[in-house]
């Protein structure tokens, strides 16, 4: 066994020895929305603090802990506060609890996150279902394989599966909850963009840009993990408006938005579960 994978499983013994709990859908919450947890019918948590070996995150706005509890019937693992790469961590480190979750048993992540409109159309607080990605940060997956998770070239033509996009569009629909689409790019940060950089990732295709979210895909597409993302665009990028960016904007319009954000992460949770 590696040095890698004898890491993560001690992590999953340490969670093992303190919750007894199997949850389907793992939920990552971007900036702002990491409240969400507070309100589901909570049964344990666990501190990352208290799991030997795990990174703990420490981006403002960011908890660090796992929720267990239900949405409706469905259970459910929520990570309330991520761990982003411009931090510090190795990548390796980053999508760790990606990696943790699917060992606790959950079938299919559910990323959300905060992130820059870059596509003209899109004005501040929209919603935006994630179809593809651009990860512009190293893949998490360089350095020596773990052969226990998934194949050393993983296939990446559904990041974002069809069938679960599927599922939170007609949620969107019947909630009355408009949902943009598209493709999130990611990049290190923590510095926001320049403008030319905006510049550069809409000519490469993307629709909003953010710090997260693109390699923990990645990584639970390895595992064979079914992946579906939602993006707040909690500001428009750099050049896209003419107003300088600040966490405190990026923060503000997240907490403006988040009952409506929350409504439709609930009633995708649970349509989503009905087909797993
Ligand atoms: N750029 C990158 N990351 C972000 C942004 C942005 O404009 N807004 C929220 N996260």
């Amino acid at each position: 066994m590696s040095e890698r994978y004898e890491r993560l499983m001690k992590c999953y013994e340490c969670f093992k020895a303190k919750v007894d709990f199997t949850p389907k859908i793992a939920l990552i919450l971007g900036s702002g929305l990491g409240d969400y947890a507070d309100g589901i019918d909570i049964r344990a948590t666990l501190d990352y603090k208290n799991i030997e070996g795990f990174p703990v995150s420490t981006a403002p706005g960011h908890k660090g802990r796992f929720v267990f509890g239900y949405v409706g019937d469905v259970p459910v693992v929520v990570m309330q506060g991520r761990v982003h790469y411009y931090e510090g961590y190795p990548m390796e480190d980053v999508v760790l609890p990606v990696r943790l979750m699917k060992l606790m048993g959950a079938e299919v992540l559910f990323v959300t996150n905060a992130a820059g409109g870059v596509n003209w159309q899109f004005e501040c607080g929209d919603f935006m279902l994630i179809n593809d990605q651009i990860c512009m940060a190293p893949s998490p997956l360089i350095g020596e394989n773990l052969d226990e998770l998934g194949p050393r070239f993983p296939d990446m033509s559904e990041i974002y599966s069809k069938k679960l996009r599927d599922i939170v569009k007609k949620t969107a629909r019947e909630l009355d909850v408009p949902l943009r689409e598209g493709v999130y790019i990611q990049l290190t940060g923590p510095n926001y963009e320049s403008p030319s950089e905006v510049r550069m990732v809409r000519t490469l295709g993307a629709d909003a840009v953010g710090m997260s979210t693109a390699c923990e895909a990645i990584a639970a597409n390895h595992m064979g993990m079914k992946t579906v993302g939602i993006s707040c665009i909690s500001n428009l990028a750099c050049g896209v408006s003419n107003r300088p960016l600040s966490h405190a904007e990026v923060q503000e319009t997240a907490d403006r938005v988040a009952p409506l954000f929350k409504k439709l992460i609930t009633a995708s949770v649970q349509n989503i579960a009905k087909e797993l």
